[in-house]
């Protein structure tokens, strides 16, 4: 697939010496508190999977980073992420992966069962591009689509605006958002709240939505 044009990067965020994709593979989420998230994480997802019903596959997983959700996902599933490096740190595929932009999924309209994205909103700071990926998630799942996001309101985003400004950084890679202002990302984009799990109340920053298609379109 050819590389998105410029205003369909959000790569600001991912320009990453060389294995980034192993590092985050082996040791993000793998000791202290990246333990702790991964497990937190793996909590959150298989509640929303179970409120959702989820039968038995295909999931869409994008971006799946090197498939660290992925296995949580019922039946055969299809991992997307814009890194190729990325997709060649996948340890054991559960089935196709495939370079592509979560701006546009190169899938059929409802060919997936669900779709999950997860941390990748919070890189993603325009409002107008959150909704145009939620649309495509959309446009793809014929059931659920389970998202996650960075709530503004937490311990942890107050303290990195904090760190940031006691280092005078300006700009951060993540950004977060209220609920409500998430909520109204969901509705634009043809989405209907369901529930959400944060993965500690008002102190992690890190949420996951299930939402599915709104019944008018
Ligand atoms: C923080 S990782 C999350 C990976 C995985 N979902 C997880 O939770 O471990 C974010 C991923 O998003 C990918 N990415 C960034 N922009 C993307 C885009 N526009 N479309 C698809 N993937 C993208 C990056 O390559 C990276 O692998």
């Amino acid at each position: 697939m050819t590389a998105p044009p410029p205003d369909q990067r959000p790569e600001h965020a991912f320009r990453r010496p060389p294995g980034w994709a192993l590092d985050y593979r082996d040791r993000r989420f793998c000791a202290g508190s990246g333990a702790r998230t991964d497990r937190r994480e793996r909590k959150a997802l298989l509640a929303l999977l179970h409120r959702a019903g989820a039968g038995d596959g295909p999931w869409l997983d994008v971006p799946c980073g090197a498939g660290r959700m992925s296995d949580l996902l019922p039946g055969p599933v299809v991992a997307v992420d814009f890194a190729e490096e990325m997709l060649r740190a996948i340890p054991s595929p559960r089935g196709p992966c495939i370079r592509a932009t979560a701006f546009e999924l190169p899938f059929c309209d409802a060919g997936f069962q669900g779709v999950l994205c997860h941390r990748l909103l919070h890189h993603v700071p325009r409002a107008a591009d959150r909704v145009r990926i939620l649309t495509e998630l959309r446009r793809v799942s014929a059931g659920p689509v389970i998202v996650s996001f960075f709530h503004s309101v937490s311990l942890q985003h107050a303290r990195r605006a904090l760190a940031r400004k006691l280092r005078g950084k300006r700009r951060s890679s993540r950004g977060g958002v209220t609920l409500n202002a998430f909520l109204r990302d969901l509705r634009e984009a043809g989405l209907e709240f369901v529930a959400a799990r944060p993965l500690l109340p008002f102190v992690s920053e890190q949420w996951l939505v299930l939402a599915k298609k709104s019944a008018v379109d």
